[in-house]
């Protein structure tokens, strides 16, 4: 069956690369991209572009039935730090959008869903370095609350009513494209743009703060790899652990040193300390690389290589 993709939230930080991606794939006239409001020239210019509030379920539907949607990608959602500040509205934007479309993959109006889930479902009382697939999950932010909720009603509507929808925990996602906002692991986003822009950053976390990271590219394809795997391989309903590389504020300065030796970092952390404190350090991801063969290619090095080149040109 021909692809025909729709993608809510498509301006966002990973809807951006996500649908540019997909349309170089499986060709732009195919993709359908969305945001709740305009997207940049580029996106609307290369393929069709529909305003959609992710929530709202009767427009999705009738995009879906406009262009004969088949898949539909939600990555429309308010992050984590945004969420302490609004715990209502990110309740309401994170689930009310998932629950719409689970509806409609039940009703039979698309055959595929992917939706992203994240380290926050984990929680200060989980096993912090390589986190397994399966440990105590007790989140303590609104997102993290939202995800973990959102990922068993992925696994309800997979069980109860056979929708096909596939998900992966991601890390914090790095890229130059579009920024992220809102999150916690952002500072390793705006690092590389106060490096190249200022050569001087201050930092929210503190020095020693190890998060689990990945570079888009990364991302975008572990996300694409999944959805094209044979369901037979898919053995977990809920969300997939899935992980690159780990460092501190710390080492990613030093490694931008590397590059712009007069760098300088300085550490202020604020709010965001609270919600990095409680999320793993490191993430086991065996059970990707096992049932699908999930493959990182990026480290802390060629990431910031990468990062660098493309936001000095830029
Ligand atoms: N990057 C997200 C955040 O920081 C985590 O999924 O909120």
């Amino acid at each position: 069956m021909d692809k025909r993709i729709l993608v809510l939230g498509a301006s966002g930080q990973i809807g951006t690369e996500l649908t540019q991606k997909l349309r170089e794939l499986y060709g732009n006239s195919n993709v359908v991209a969305s945001d709740i409001k305009l997207g940049t020239f580029e996106m609307m210019d290369a393929g069709p572009f529909e305003i959609i509030d992710a929530t709202d379920k009767e427009t999705i539907l009738s995009v879906i039935k406009k262009y004969q949607i088949n898949q539909v990608y939600l990555l429309a959602a308010m992050l984590s730090a945004t969420a302490e500040k609004f715990p209502q509205k990110a309740w309401n934007l994170n689930m009310n959008s998932l629950l719409a479309v689970l509806e409609l993959a039940k009703e039979k109006h698309i055959q595929q869903v992917y939706w992203p889930s994240s380290i926050a479902v984990f929680g200060p009382t989980t096993p912090k370095n390589n986190t397994p697939q399966k440990t105590i999950m007790e989140p303590t932010t609104v997102y993290g609350i939202s995800k973990l909720a959102g990922e068993f009603w992925c696994n309800y509507y997979h069980e109860k009513f056979g929708v096909d929808v596939r998900s992966l925990r991601y890390p914090g996602i790095i890229s130059w494209k579009t920024k992220p906002g809102g999150g916690t692991t952002d500072y390793a986003v705006d690092v590389y743009f106060k490096a190249v822009e200022e050569k001087i950053f201050t930092c929210f976390l503190s020095e020693n703060t190890r998060l689990p990271m990945m570079y888009m590219e990364d991302a975008v394809n572990a996300t694409i790899q999944l959805m094209e795997a044979n369901p037979a391989t898919i053995k977990i309903r809920t969300s997939y652990n899935l992980a690159a590389i780990d460092f501190t504020p710390k080492e990613i300065a030093a490694e931008i040193r590397k590059q712009i030796p007069d760098f300088t970092i300085d550490y202020a952390p604020d709010s965001r300390q609270q919600i990095a404190d409680s999320w793993p350090s490191s993430i086991d991801d065996s059970e990707a690389r096992n049932d699908w063969n999930w493959k990182h290619e990026f480290d802390l090095k060629r990431m910031t290589l990468e990062m660098l080149n493309n936001l000095e040109k830029k």
